[in-house]
């Protein structure tokens, strides 16, 4: 009789413009990858060939302004194909997903960023995707200044429809990340992400390693 296949955790990476969530999730995903366990990494707004389609809609700086309705029905339409067709799917087959923002971002830039307000957010999302939240949502905390001077520094040349809001957004968005993160405290770990690389990415092993010891369960020491 072959054992049931365990179902894989789902965790998803937030945090403002340029605070490091994919430098940090490539390496958790090579980190995890290497000491045997099957992960899954994926992004948002993206995620399935339709998803790409609306992120370049919602990204491109030539889309101009939309309204912050659209852009939140854009996400949840993304993030609707994304949750049955990837998510689900990998994590009834043992996989574990690790997702580059998920529905946090919609509540923080959205929710208040734009001003939508957090609980009509929450609400169209009830529509589809019921309840269903991330095991842990790992948010890197950074004051978007920084962020977006790394992003500069980093050899970006264009910024896209979001990085070029004013400051005043994106402080108001890493604002609302923190928010969510004192409210649901037992699903946010919160990382101080201003630290030099390498000591992030310790930060989040031993953050992990505490919150969700599974993730490292059955795989090979190193
Ligand atoms: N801890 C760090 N200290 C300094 N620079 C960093 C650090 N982590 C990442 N960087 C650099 O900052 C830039 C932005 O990092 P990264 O792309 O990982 O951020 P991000 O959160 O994914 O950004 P975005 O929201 O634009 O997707 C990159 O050039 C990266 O090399
Ligand atoms: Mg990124």
């Amino acid at each position: 009789m072959s054992t049931p296949t365990r179902s894989g955790l789902f965790l998803t990476f937030e945090g403002p413009e340029g605070s490091g969530k994919s430098t940090q999730i490539r390496r958790l995903a090579e980190h995890l990858t290497a000491a045997g366990q099957t992960v899954l990494l994926t992004r948002e707004p993206g995620g399935t060939p339709f998803g790409d389609k609306i992120r370049h809609l919602l990204l491109d700086p030539g889309g101009g302004r939309l309204q912050p309705e659209t852009e939140a029905f854009l996400m949840l339409a993304q993030r609707t194909e994304h949750l049955r067709q990837v998510i689900r799917p990998a994590q009834a087959a043992g996989t574990h997903v690790l997702c580059d923002r998920y529905v946090d971002s919609s509540l923080a830039y959205q929710g208040y960023g734009r001003g939508l307000g957090v609980e009509l957010v929450r609400q169209l999302h009830a529509m589809t995707l019921g309840e269903f939240l991330p095991d842990l949502t790992v948010l890197f905390d950074l004051d978007p200044r920084l962020g977006l001077e790394r992003a500069r520094h980093g050899g970006k040349k264009s910024f896209d429809r979001m990085e070029s809001e004013a400051v005043a957004f994106h402080d108001k968005v890493r604002h609302g990340y923190l928010e969510l993160a004192r409210r649901e405290a037992s699903r946010f770990l919160v990382i101080d992400a201003a630290a030099p690389e390498e000591r992030v990415f310790a930060l989040l092993l031993q953050g992990l390693q505490e919150r969700v010891p599974v993730l490292f369960e059955g795989v090979a020491r190193r």
